[in-house]
């Protein structure tokens, strides 16, 4: 007898297991496994086929010389590398409301500008709902064509048809292949109607962008199996109450992956910031204790950035911490190296910390400016208005080198800053310090009479 075959998806992260589960072994999410009939695909080859092709010498494999196709959103243009390349597929993720459809319509709007074909798929939104967003985005070029579809196969008919340059897919997770039985935006859907994407742009080199919903747990909803099969992974974070937006790489196959683009959401759509420092430290305290401001390089462009600490008594036996836009853990480990090495008893002290603006930050080299933020306000001594900290310490106390220091030295002058404390280690005979008066610290001991004494 035939049985009708199933297997269980954990809708997070995409793990498949052939029993249901009551928590997945691979994300440790609860409650998430949802039972999806077998997908059949053929390979088109009987088994046991032998693939006649040959492999040949990678020195004699001739390449065109590199395309790409600059969209004139510089932000956007450098986290990809330096433009599209075409035929590549490109996933956008974001939290929904974050301005992924913005984006993308603003790229068409820019590409449909320089004559190309475009089309921009919606099944989300009514082509109504389209054009009161292109509306307040500014004015589009005829050419630009919408489809509101969700059904995969007559999408890829349009395509054929059509023959665009470019596609936009929004939401991958809308989108569903009728011979298969589950919803749209499960892990099977997901992944078979990646599956005839990515064919359609690799066989047409159609440059195909994604959108995909995030969950709150911060991956693409549904499978982690779409990040691996797409070229690019961009996701598109920030507060969704404050203005600015951050687009970062996570995955690039043709380009660095620690690149970031700062937008600001505007009335009319996103608006570049090309100055993300100065837009960063907007707004700063003069005079307060527990702000310090401190530079970190995302790829190639330095960013500064304030980092507050506030650290009072606490009124509890265990003491309250929180970190908001950097690792709680790297935190409560720095505030123990400074409960050790300088004595201070922080242990009875809550402590929150705070990147401004709300960055999210990874780079080691922001610790030396999170002890020093949690030094001034626990002794309550402002610092300097016009000093920047920037280093990696260690669990020694010891302040470590950090990369590109004279990028960040630069970076501050720029801005008006006239004194730096850095690791002693990066202060090396190449380093120019213009303007700046230079500090160079070999760990937190040094750091506090440093600060005391400037
Ligand atoms: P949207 O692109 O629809 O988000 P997503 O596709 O990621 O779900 O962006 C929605 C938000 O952006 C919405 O809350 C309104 C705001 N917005 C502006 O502030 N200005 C604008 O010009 C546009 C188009 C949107
Ligand atoms: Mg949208």
């Amino acid at each position: 007898m035939a049985k009708n075959k199933t297997v269980f998806f954990c809708q997070n992260c995409g793990y498949e297991s052939a029993k249901w589960m009551g928590q997945c072994p691979a994300c440790r999410q609860w409650n998430t496994f949802v039972e999806e009939p077998v997908v059949k695909i053929s390979s088109g080859k009987p088994a046991g086929s032998v693939s006649s092709r040959q492999p040949s010498r990678l020195s004699g494999i001739r390449t065109e010389k590199e395309i790409r196709i600059r969209t004139g959103i510089d932000e956007l243009d450098r986290v990809l590398g330096g433009g599209i390349v075409p035929g590549s597929m490109i996933l956008v993720g974001g939290d929904p409301g974050i301005g992924k459809s913005t984006l993308l319509l603003q790229v068409c709007q820019k590409l449909s500008a320089q004559r190309r074909k475009l089309l921009y798929i919606s099944g989300e939104e009514s082509p109504g709902q389209i054009k009161i967003r292109a509306d307040r985005i500014g004015p589009f070029s005829d050419d630009l064509l919408l489809l509101c579809e969700t059904d995969l196969e007559a999408i890829e008919g349009v395509i054929l048809k059509e023959r665009p340059e470019m596609v936009v897919i929004d939401s991958i997770q809308t989108m569903y292949k009728s011979d298969i039985s589950s919803a749209p935006g499960s892990v099977s859907q997901v992944r078979e109607s990646t599956n005839v994407l990515m064919n359609l742009a690799k066989t047409n080199g159609i440059t195909i962008f994604i959108v995909g919903h995030v969950t709150k747990e911060g991956v693409v909803a549904g499978p982690r199996v779409l990040e691996h099969m797409v070229d690019t992974v961009l996701y598109f974070e920030g507060e969704r109450h404050a203005a600015y937006r951050l687009l970062r790489s996570v995955k690039n196959r043709f380009g660095s992956t620690n690149e970031i683009g700062v937008f600001e959401m505007a009335g009319e759509g996103l608006k570049e910031v090309k100055d993300p420092s100065r837009y960063m430290l907007s707004g700063r305290p003069e005079n307060a204790s527990g702000s310090v401001v401190t530079c970190v390089v995302e790829g190639t462009r330095p960013m500064m950035v304030e980092v507050q600490a506030l650290v009072c008594r606490t009124n509890f036996n265990m003491p309250r911490r929180t970190a908001t836009g950097m690792d709680y853990n790297r935190v409560n480990l720095l505030m123990a190296v400074l409960e050790k090495r300088l004595g201070l008893a922080l242990s009875s002290c809550d402590a929150y910390v705070n990147i401004a603006g709300g960055v999210r930050i990874n780079e080691p080299s922001v610790d030396l400016a999170v002890v020093c933020a949690i030094l001034s306000s626990y002794k309550n001594i402002p610092l300097n208005d016009r000093l920047m900290v920037f280093g990696e310490v260690g669990l020694v106390g010891e302040i470590r080198a950090v990369r590109q220091a004279q990028q960040c030295i630069r970076e501050g002058e720029k801005l008006g800053f006239d004194r730096c404390v850095l690791p002693k280690a990066s202060m090396d005979a190449q380093i120019v310090p213009g303007k700046m008066k230079l500090y160079g610290a070999g760990n937190i001991q040094e750091i506090y009479k440093i600060l005391t004494e400037m």
